[in-house]
């Protein structure tokens, strides 16, 4: 079955009479119990950190969508990252990082895996095979995004998981930027998907939620109880709306997709534009193995200007009326950002001119193209500036 057919039929009540087309939104801290002997003996939920039937419905569908064990709900991406880490390290510890991980992973990393003995190691998204060189027998968890968040390295996965699993290391995927509708880790061998639910799923850039999908159920299991050590909840109100987005992401997703490429393709001949950086075209570095491994791509892309000052970017931002400068993606407005004061590596790079990053929404494209137009036409490059 199609992901559009599933995704509107998952996680509902089973019809029955006058039956709800969604399941119900049930508010509870406190679950009550008539006989004692239920709270204490009867193997049900007895909290409402332990969720709802909606988290249930939800949890099933990240299930679907990645073809997983099972799922842990998060109340938020960078949390949905910290929790599958966190669930498959030890003091003593090696991790490996993707060197283009989100950044506030790598604070995470930095400053809480490093104060409990864990030693981290960032590694160049290129690596590929190679990443063995990098492995220790004390090496438990490798922690890819593919594409990189703002320079969209696409990591060789198929590679990358044989050495993990001929080592026994856990491979955790951070795969929201292709909303797991055009990239299947776990079905390429990796051990976790991670999901910011906030991107996509939620679409309207106003619900902060994640989700870790586990390919196996010992795996699910080890997740679900490192999150309940953690006191880890999340809202059903959130949950709610998270599941309400599963209903319409694969039309906004394609309709973003389908903008993003083209927009992408127009800036390649712009000639304030020195390079695009999107796996779907031939140009990028990695576009073969985007081919292997993706069935499409998605809103997000960056471009390297010709060199001009700072300045002239951040003026540049300012100029354009419809994509507004914040930092995400996945909702139906548009948005961009300066990514050169984010890039934070321990291996450069190296661009060549300042990185912006382009997240497309759900506007007419004619509109956005026109907005980019007037805005990149009055940018003065190092050049023309006198
Ligand atoms: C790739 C990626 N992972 C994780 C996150 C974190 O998600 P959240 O903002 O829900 O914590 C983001 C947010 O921008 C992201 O881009």
């Amino acid at each position: 079955m199609k992901n559009a057919t599933k995704f509107a039929h998952i996680g509902r009540p089973k019809i029955g009479v006058g039956t709800s087309v969604n399941p119900p939104l049930v508010r509870a801290s406190t679950l009550l119990f008539d006989k004692a002997d239920d709270l204490y003996n009867g193997g049900h939920r007895i909290y409402g950190r332990h969720g709802s039937v909606v988290h249930d419905s939800l949890s099933e569908a990240f299930c679907a969508l990645e073809n997983g064990a099972g799922t842990t709900l998060t109340p938020c991406g960078l949390s949905a990252n910290t929790l599958s880490i966190l669930a498959n390290v030890k003091t003593g510890d090696h991790v490996l990082i993707t060197d283009s991980t989100y950044g506030p992973v790598r604070h995470f990393c930095n400053s809480q895996l490093t104060k409990f003995g864990v030693e981290v190691e960032y590694y160049p998204p290129a690596i590929g095979a190679d990443i063995k060189t990098l492995i220790k027998s004390n090496t438990s968890c490798i922690l890819l995004e593919s594409p990189g968040s703002l320079s969209l390295e696409i990591q060789d996965l198929p590679a990358i998981v044989k050495i993990a699993k001929a080592n026994n290391i856990v491979t955790i995927v951070d795969n929201t930027w292709s909303a797991g509708l055009v990239y299947a880790p776990l079905d390429l061998g990796a051990d976790i998907a991670v999901h910011a639910a906030t991107k996509f799923f939620s679409g309207h850039s106003d619900i902060l939620f994640g989700a870790v999908v586990s390919r196996t159920e010992a795996m699910a299991k080890n997740v679900r109880l490192t999150a309940a050590a953690y006191g880890n909840s999340t809202s059903p109100d959130d949950a709610y709306q998270i599941l309400r987005g599963f209903r319409t992401v694969v039309t906004r997703f394609e309709r973003q997709e389908k903008t993003a490429i083209s927009l992408a393709t127009w800036l390649q001949s712009h000639g304030k534009v020195a390079r695009v950086i999107h796996p779907a075209l031939p140009s990028h570095p990695n576009h073969d193995m985007w081919k292997r491994d993706f069935s499409g791509s998605s809103c997000l892309f960056s471009i390297v200007l010709q060199p001009c000052t700072e300045t002239e970017v951040l003026a540049l931002l300012d100029r354009l009326k419809l994509f507004a400068k914040g930092f995400s993606f996945g909702g139906f407005e548009s948005l961009i950002i300066h990514c050169d004061p984010q890039l934070n590596r321990d291996h450069d790079p190296k661009f060549g001119g300042p990185l912006i990053r382009i997240a497309c929404g759900l506007e007419d494209i004619t509109d956005l193209q026109q907005d980019l137009t007037q805005g990149l036409e009055a940018l003065r490059l190092d050049g023309e500036i006198t």
